[in-house]
C-alpha cells in the first residue's frame, strides 16, 4: 500500500466509525423512511411543539425536564413556557401528564404509555409509519384504527391536520396473512384520505409534522445523541488534520535518511 493510499483507508475507517448507529442499522420491514436529522434543530423545535399540542396530553415523557428540552433545542425559557408548557408545570419538572392513568384507561381501555423510550424500542420510522397509518373504522369503540398497530386504542389525534384516511381493500390469496392487516375480511391494500374530510395540511405538509414530531421523539429518547451527531464531524476533521500531520512528520523523519 502506498502512503497515500494508507492514509485514504485511515480516514475512511474513521467516517465510518464517526457515523451515528442509526445510519447503518436497519429498521424492520414494511416502514415508511421518516428522515429524521438530529442536527436540524428547527425540526426538533417543531417536533416538540406539535408532541406538547397534540401529544402531551395522554402521553408523558417521564425522563425529560422542560429545562432540558430549553437548552438542548436553543429556545430560552421563556419560549419554552410560552409555547411548550401547556400543564403549568415549573421549568425544571419532568414532562408528565394532567391525566390520572386510571380515567386514562376507563377511557381509552388502556393507559397511554410514556413516551420517553418508545423511539428506542420501536424506531422512529415505525413512530412516523404509524401517524400515517390511522384510518377510520366504525367497529371500534375510538372510530380509529391503525394498520401496523392493529385495534390500537389511540384516535387519529392529527386527523385535523391529515384528513380522514379509509382503506383500500383486496381480496385475500388463500391464507397467506394481509401485509397491512384486515378490513371487513379483505386485505388492506392502501389508506387514501377521504375527498369529503380532506385534512388542513397538504400530505407534505402532513408528511413533515409527523416527521418532526418522530424526530423529537427520537431525541428525546437520547439526547446525548445530539450532542454525538455534532462531535462525529469534528472528530473526523480532527483525524483528517491529524492524519495528515504525521504524513509530514514522517515525511520529514524520513528525508535524511534516503
Ligand atoms: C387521547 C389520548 C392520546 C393522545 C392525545 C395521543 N395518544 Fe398515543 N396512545 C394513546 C393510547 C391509549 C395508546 C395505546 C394504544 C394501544 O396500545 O392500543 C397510545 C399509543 C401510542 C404509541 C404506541 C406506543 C407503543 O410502543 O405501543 C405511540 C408511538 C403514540 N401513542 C404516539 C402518540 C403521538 C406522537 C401523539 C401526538 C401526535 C399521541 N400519541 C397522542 C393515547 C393517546
Amino acid at each position: 500500500m502506498t502512503k497515500r493510499q494508507s492514509i485514504f483507508v485511515s480516514l475512511v475507517v474513521a467516517a465510518v466509525a464517526a457515523m451515528p448507529m442509526s445510519a447503518i442499522a436497519s429498521e424492520g420491514e414494511g416502514l415508511l423512511e421518516a428522515n429524521t436529522h438530529l442536527t436540524d434543530q428547527a425540526s426538533l423545535q417543531r417536533g416538540a411543539q406539535l408532541f406538547m399540542n397534540y401529544c402531551s396530553g395522554c402521553h408523558s415523557l417521564k425522563y425529560m425536564r422542560y429545562g432540558r428540552i430549553g437548552d438542548d433545542l436553543g429556545l430560552t425559557e421563556k419560549q419554552v413556557t410560552e409555547n411548550l408548557d401547556f400543564t403549568g408545570a415549573k421549568y425544571l419538572d419532568h414532562v408528565n401528564v394532567a391525566m390520572n392513568p386510571v380515567d386514562a384507561a376507563n377511557w381509552f381501555g388502556k393507559t397511554p404509555p410514556d413516551l420517553s423510550l418508545t423511539a428506542r424500542s420501536r424506531g422512529p420510522n415505525w413512530i412516523y409509519t404509524y401517524l400515517k397509518s390511522f384510518y377510520a373504522d366504525e367497529s371500534r369503540p375510538s372510530g380509529w384504527n391503525n394498520t401496523i398497530l392493529p385495534n390500537a386504542s389511540m384516535p387519529n389525534v392529527l386527523w385535523q391536520l391529515q384528513g380522514v384516511q379509509h382503506p383500500v381493500t383486496e381480496p385475500k390469496h388463500g391464507s397467506e396473512p394481509c401485509a397491512k392487516g384486515e378490513f371487513n375480511g379483505q386485505c388492506i391494500k392502501e389508506l387514501v384520505v377521504d375527498d369529503a374530510h380532506k385534512g388542513q395540511l397538504t400530505p407534505e405538509q402532513y408528511d413533515r409534522d409527523a416527521r418532526d414530531i418522530s424526530a423529537f421523539l427520537q431525541y428525546a429518547a437520547e439526547p446525548a445523541a445530539l450532542e454525538r451527531e455534532a462531535w462525529g464531524w469534528k472528530v473526523v476533521l480532527f483525524l483528517a488534520f491529524f492524519s495528515l500531520l504525521a504524513y509530514l512528520l514522517k515525511k520529514e523523519y524520513w528525508r535524511d535518511v534516503h
